[in-house]
């Protein structure tokens, strides 16, 4: 069983990217746990408190380590990714050495209501995650613009992106397990 763990980089109650997120665990292929990280509760990273972290953090920090693979499902925020991931990404990344994401393969994907569909946040992201040595699924891309139709009425990827989003998502899993060893 590959344990997967999502993070959405938008605390956005009708977050687009948080359905988004949900509907990709809907078509997650046999074989696989998803769990969804609270991100919205930890506090501004400072590295004073590195030596004594707030349970957020620690709860964080456990459950990445726990999963085999994160799953990242951003909005773009300013042509990058928004702070509310880059705080949960520096916080789970020290004290220095002491990394939860290094060696976790991971997934990037994200959508916006603008036509390049979170590309840039994508692409800051994966520079993040090439220095924080995570391998990171290449292709297929998956640059999401939100049109009406994009869901369901049930919650899950509309029937026009169902068939290219279940691909991106075998192609993930697949990933997961080829880089955990859980192939
Ligand atoms: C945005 N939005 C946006 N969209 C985009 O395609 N490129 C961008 O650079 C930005 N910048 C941006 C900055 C800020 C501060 C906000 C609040 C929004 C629009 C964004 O894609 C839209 O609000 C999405 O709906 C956000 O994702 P969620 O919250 O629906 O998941």
């Amino acid at each position: 069983m590959a344990r997967i763990h999502v993070v959405v980089g938008s605390l956005r109650r009708d977050s687009f990217n948080r359905k988004l997120a949900e509907g990709l665990v809907k078509l997650g292929p046999p074989g696989c746990d998803f769990s969804f990280a609270e991100i919205g509760d930890l506090p501004l990273y400072n590295q004073d408190d590195d030596d004594n972290p707030a349970e957020a953090v620690k709860r964080l920090k456990g459950e990445i380590k726990a999963a085999d693979g994160v799953l990242f499902v951003t909005p773009e925020y300013n042509r990058s990714v928004p702070g509310v991931l880059k705080n949960a990404i520096d916080h789970a990344s020290r004290p220095y050495g002491q990394s939860a994401w290094k060696d976790k393969p991971a997934g990037v994907i994200g959508a916006s209501i603008g036509a390049i569909g979170s590309a840039l946040a994508q692409q800051h992201l994966r520079h993040m995650l090439a220095y924080l040595d995570m391998p990171t699924l290449g292709q297929p891309e998956a640059f999401i613009h939100v049109k009406d139709g994009l869901f369901d009425d049930d919650g899950g990827i509309g029937k026009d992106s169902r068939e290219f989003l279940q691909g991106w998502m075998d192609a993930y899993v697949a990933w997961v397990k080829k880089h955990s060893g859980k192939a």
